[in-house]
């Protein structure tokens, strides 16, 4: 074991794992399901931006939301509103992904799962990885993951819209299966949101006196228990959001049309 004095230099490196693994266990498992899922997360999002049918009165697909463009159909604009003029040509989508894409990107649950399961870095705890050297995240360009509170606000925002944009499907009648997915994926989306480590730190993360932030502590507690729940809200919210859109969008080119839909 190497001793270190308290003014020896900490030595910052990986633990060195002279074999492939130590463990016997099937250790691969989770980094490979972790992989498809995200790449299916990946490859959905793709296809969803450049997908025309977003909108079926009265919904909006999640990816779509909020739709900002003057080529978005006149139900589907935030408060009919379309700042962006004539000249933008592109998809709608595209406008507004890198809020949610950097939130998601930029997360702490998600940058262990894919640091693991996509960079190898390393693929699981006493396995051996395929890097040589190791910087962490002090260096560019991993250290702008630090911008990731940043998103947080923006997440926030969005999660707002798209339970705005239940809420339009829940007060049009009738109610169709579609407003009820709407409702679960606002809901999982913005628990996933609150349970952002961010948001716990911004709370009360630097209170040094509960007692006196009665309000603050109570924020905080509530943030805490969504917060032990983040990573499997992380897996809720992505699928629903995925299920969600793909609903709409069955529905908008009418592939579902079954009553009530
Ligand atoms: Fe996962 Fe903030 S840490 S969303």
């Amino acid at each position: 074991m190497t001793q270190t004095t308290p003014d020896a230099p900490v030595r910052r490196q990986r633990a060195q794992v002279k074999v492939r693994t130590l463990r016997t266990d099937r250790w691969w498992l989770v980094p490979l399901l972790t992989f498809l899922g995200l790449s299916s997360f990946l490859v959905y999002g793709v296809w969803a931006i450049i997908d025309n049918s977003y909108f079926v009165d009265p919904y909006i697909a999640p990816f779509a939301s909020p739709c900002l463009a003057t080529s978005c159909p006149e139900g589907a604009r935030l408060f009919g509103l379309a700042p962006f003029g004539d000249w933008y040509a592109l998809p709608p989508g595209l406008l507004i992904l890198g809020l949610p894409g950097g939130f998601r990107l930029t997360c702490y649950y998600y940058r262990k799962s894919y640091y693991r399961s996509f960079w190898l870095s390393p693929p699981a705890c006493a396995v051996q990885e395929p890097h040589g050297k190791y910087t962490g995240e002090r260096r560019f360009p991993l250290i702008l993951q630090n911008v990731h509170r940043y998103f947080f606000y923006a997440a926030i925002v969005i999660g707002l819209i798209l339970a705005y944009d239940a809420v339009l499907a829940l007060v049009h009648k009738p109610i169709g299966l579609g407003t009820w997915i709407l409702v679960v994926n606002a809901v999982l989306i913005n628990a996933y949101t609150l349970s952002c480590h961010s948001c716990r730190h911004i709370t009360a993360g630097r209170l040094n006196h509960f007692s006196r932030h009665p309000l603050r502590y109570r924020a905080w507690t509530f943030v805490s228990k969504l917060n032990a729940k983040h990573q499997p809200l992380a897996w809720a919210s992505m699928f629903s959001v995925m299920g969600a859109d793909l609903y709409v969008r069955l529905v908008a080119k009418g592939i579902i049309a079954f009553p009530y839909a």
